[in-house]
């Protein structure tokens, strides 16, 4: 089935605080984005690669057009489009520069350099099987509760206060890459685009759109090695990690 991986690596990076996007951060001596680009060509299911950068960027366009010259002709395409403001903003830039004929699009994080192609087979296994959206998810180990700010003479207490404890055996922590037909996850993001900007920027990942269609998202087993690399801390487990790889 012609497949395409989404690479949406159009990020800041602020939470880092390395002051360059976060693709373009280094891990292990590579930018996060190469270290993505090697896993999702290396899993070998994609036709075309579709990366979606920061407006104006020259450095990861650049290091995906050498990306490309050395994987050579026979390897999935590499495609460069400016991303968004928002993550589905960018999201959507990619889809408008697939290949024709894509049938499967998996939309993947940069910022997770070290997901193994096991996940990337999973996600599509279950397209294959007939989902029209899949999700990678390991279970949660910490307890989830929700809060609210605190008033009045409960405020000299502390800033918050709990309002409710979320049932933790129900809930996943979701990854990337996330699979789609590609025809649901284009019609997903062109309701959203229509969405006021209070919702527009509640949208944390692609499934949540699929979700609002009314349309099943399943769940495969994910891998704690696709973490996301967002605090300074996660790129030290990271450097640790490829370190005890030995590479
Ligand atoms: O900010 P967050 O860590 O959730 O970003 C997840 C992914 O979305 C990152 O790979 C980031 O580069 C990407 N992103 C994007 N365009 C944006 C914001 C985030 O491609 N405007």
């Amino acid at each position: 089935v012609p497949t395409a991986v989404v690479i949406v690596a159009a990020g800041s990076g602020t939470r880092l605080g390395y002051g360059l996007p976060k693709a373009l951060v280094p891990l292990a001596g590579a930018p996060l984005l190469l270290h993505a680009l090697r896993g999702t060509a290396g899993a070998g299911l994609a036709e075309q690669i579709c990366v979606a950068v920061p407006p104006g960027d020259t450095e990861l366009t650049a290091l995906c057009r050498t990306f490309a010259e050395e994987l050579g002709a026979t390897a999935p395409d590499i495609a460069v489009v400016e991303g968004g403001a928002t993550r589905a903003d960018s999201v959507r830039a990619a889809l408008a520069a697939l290949a024709p004929g894509i049938v499967h699009v998996l939309v993947h994080d940069a910022a997770r350099p070290l997901t193994p192609p096991e996940v990337f087979r999973r996600v599509c296994d279950a397209l294959d099987r007939g989902a029209s959206a899949v999700i990678p998810a390991t279970p949660v180990v910490d307890t989830i509760k929700s809060t609210a700010p605190t008033e009045g003479d409960a405020a000299a207490i502390a800033a918050e206060v709990v309002t409710g404890t979320a049932v933790r055996e129900q809930l996943r922590a979701v990854q990337t890459p996330q699979g789609f037909d590609a025809e649901t996850l284009r019609r997903a993001h062109e309701v959203a685009a229509g969405w006021d900007p209070e919702q527009a920027a509640a949208i944390t990942d692609d499934a949540m759109l699929v979700e609002s269609l009314g349309t099943p998202v399943y769940v495969v087993p994910g891998d704690l090695q696709a973490f996301k690399v967002t605090t300074p801390l996660d790129l030290h487990f990271a450097e640790t990690f490829i370190a005890a790889q030995g590479g």
